[in-house]
């Protein structure tokens, strides 16, 4: 039977999924978590049943569903790795929204990302429409919630500039760093997927903060925030990309992929609907202004290195 007070989440020890874990257990929900990193930093705080969230073994994933009232699904992959891609992303949502169907959940809130479109040239953004219409499709009841760029604790893409810019004499940003984005707080994200989990009808709604900046502006206000303003050097995209992939190799990590730029160029992370979340980056990056870039973020070791 469904417990209406037990609600599923995917990663709550990682990032996203984090945030939302921890709104729901403030909110005195039961949460259980489909991740395949039930070790991690932080994991010991948080009172949530652990599951794995094992894609190949369908009867597993039912189960692991089972007496669930609401999935919150983060699953995605940032950039293919490992043999792993895109259209197997997509393939994966499939399972687990159909294991959800199974299992009786009663929602799902599904976590996509601003602007994805079935025509776009980015797999990242074309795979998101994919796996929304499979959750439209799904015969569940659902949600979909569109984040632009999301920052808060455990943040990869904001810490990491702030560490080029506490380590590197020049900070490199390519074109003219003029095409905006508008970055979420997590926190923000959270709320508006719980909120959206209690509406009766289905929907589709951005999750998008209260700024809209320059990538140019962002860097200079994560200089200011942590102390380390630096000279920036204006360059080519592709030389961007370059010093990203040698950087990269010094850290044995991706930091930067052409299709993360070409969406950052592009204006995708900028919502067209006004914005849900009210936090201000600013305030964020002030706060947490001492750890920001301090240690290096790595989105390999997080998802393909460390069994943690
Ligand atoms: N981060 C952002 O700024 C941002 C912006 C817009 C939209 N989004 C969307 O928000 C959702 C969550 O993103 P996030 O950055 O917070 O991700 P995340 O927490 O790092 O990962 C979310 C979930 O996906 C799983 N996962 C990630 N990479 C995987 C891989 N290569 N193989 C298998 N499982 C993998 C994680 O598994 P484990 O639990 O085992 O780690 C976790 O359950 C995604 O749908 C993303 O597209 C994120």
């Amino acid at each position: 039977m469904t417990d209406r007070n037990l609600d599923a989440v995917t990663g709550a020890f990682s990032f996203t999924g984090g945030f939302i874990a921890r709104r729901l257990l403030a909110a005195g929900r039961r949460v259980r978590t489909l991740t395949n990193h039930p070790h991690r930093p932080g994991a010991e705080e948080m009172e949530v049943d652990v599951t794995p969230l094992q894609f190949e073994d369908r009867e597993a994933l039912i189960q692991s569903l089972r007496g669930v009232d609401v999935l919150y699904n983060t699953y995605w992959i940032r950039f293919p790795h490992a043999g792993i891609g895109f259209g197997d992303a997509v393939a994966n949502t499939r399972r687990l929204i159909g294991a959800a169907a199974e299992a009786g959940v009663r929602k799902v809130v599904h976590i996509s990302v601003s602007n994805p479109s079935a025509d776009s040239p980015l797999d990242y953004y074309s795979g998101k429409a994919r796996a929304e219409a499979i959750v439209r499709e799904s015969g569940l009841a659902w949600a979909v919630v569109r984040p632009t760029l999301i920052f808060g604790q455990g943040d990869i893409l904001l810490n990491n500039i702030a560490w080029l810019l506490r380590r590197m004499p020049v900070f490199l940003v390519p074109g003219n760093g003029a095409y905006r984005l508008q970055p979420v707080a997590g926190d923000d994200v959270a709320d508006i997927a719980i909120w959206a989990a209690g509406l009766t009808d289905s929907v589709t709604v951005d999750a998008a903060g209260p700024d809209i900046m320059s990538y140019a502006e962002l860097v200079d206000s994560i200089a200011i925030a942590i102390h380390h303003t630096r000279r920036i050097v204006f360059t080519p995209p592709a030389l961007t990309l370059l010093a990203a992939r040698v950087v990269g190799r010094s850290v044995n990590d991706v930091v930067l992929t052409p299709q993360e730029l070409d969406g950052l160029m592009d204006e995708l992370l900028v919502s067209k609907e006004p914005p849900r979340g009210t936090s201000r980056i600013d305030d964020w990056l002030l706060r947490n202004s001492d750890t920001l870039g301090t240690k290096y973020a790595s989105e390999l070791d997080r998802h393909f290195r460390r069994p943690l």
